[in-house]
């Protein structure tokens, strides 16, 4: 298994210091930084755009920038994102007309594509993608807002989702998003797990270092 991974989102971050708040979860130990793109259309709320990401990038942020595009269409989006220094880029795939379409225009951008599964979308999704693709991030809360609770019948999902990938032999990671906490992020590394989105979990602490570092020895006891 992959190393895991742990991606704070900025979405429960103080936008009024951007640059500031990324730097700290990244000192504070963190891997990827997680950017969540909302349209109001495929979701019903408006977030940020590759404008945000550019300036990260420009600020000196080095880590791994992971994009999670909840954006309807899909596309047009893509080529802005990698401009912007996007090095993950994930969609979900009822929102794009023409999945491996898209997968492959993310690769052909330079970065490494993702799909997106709602805790309602099967996995059959990656009957004619598991090959392309480079991430599986499944959904464990509807997407659109930071906060909300875990869904759990996510875990069986996520275990089967880690079957599948095993089976395949390819390196891909198994990411999770919505309702990560430091009371759960080890019953989910158990069931495969391997990049772990949070927010609130993150921002919402008064130290995180002191967050990172207990979400760690979590996901290493797998409990
Ligand atoms: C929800 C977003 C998540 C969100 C997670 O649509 O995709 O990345 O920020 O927030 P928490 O960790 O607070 O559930
Ligand atoms: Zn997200």
């Amino acid at each position: 298994m992959l190393a895991p991974v742990i991606a704070p989102s900025i979405l429960s971050a103080n936008f009024a210091c951007l640059g500031a708040e990324v730097d700290a979860v990244l000192a504070a130990g963190a891997d990827w930084i997680h950017i969540d793109v909302m349209d109001n259309h495929y979701v019903p709320v408006l977030t940020i755009g590759p404008l945000v990401c550019k300036a990260l990038r420009k600020h000196g942020v080095t880590a791994p920038i992971d994009v999670h595009l909840m954006v309807d269409p899909v596309d047009r989006l893509v080529p802005e994102f990698a401009e912007a220094g996007a090095t993950w880029i994930s969609f979900h795939p009822e929102a794009s007309r023409h999945v491996d379409r898209t997968i492959r225009l993310i690769r052909e951008s330079g970065c490494r594509p993702g799909l997106v599964l709602n805790p309602a979308t099967p996995l059959s999704w990656l009957d004619h993608t598991l090959e392309q693709i480079d991430l599986l991030l499944l959904m464990s809360v509807n997407p659109g807002f930071a906060g909300q609770q875990f869904i759990a019948p996510v875990f069986g999902k996520l275990r089967e989702a880690r079957q599948r990938i095993d089976a395949s032999g390819r390196e891909l990671r198994l990411e999770i998003d919505g309702g990560v906490k430091l009371d759960n992020i080890g019953a989910i590394a158990g069931a495969g797990a391997d990049a772990f989105v949070a927010g609130s979990a993150i921002f919402g602490a008064k130290d995180y270092a002191a967050t990172i570092r207990a979400m760690r020895a979590a996901i290493a006891r797998k409990a």
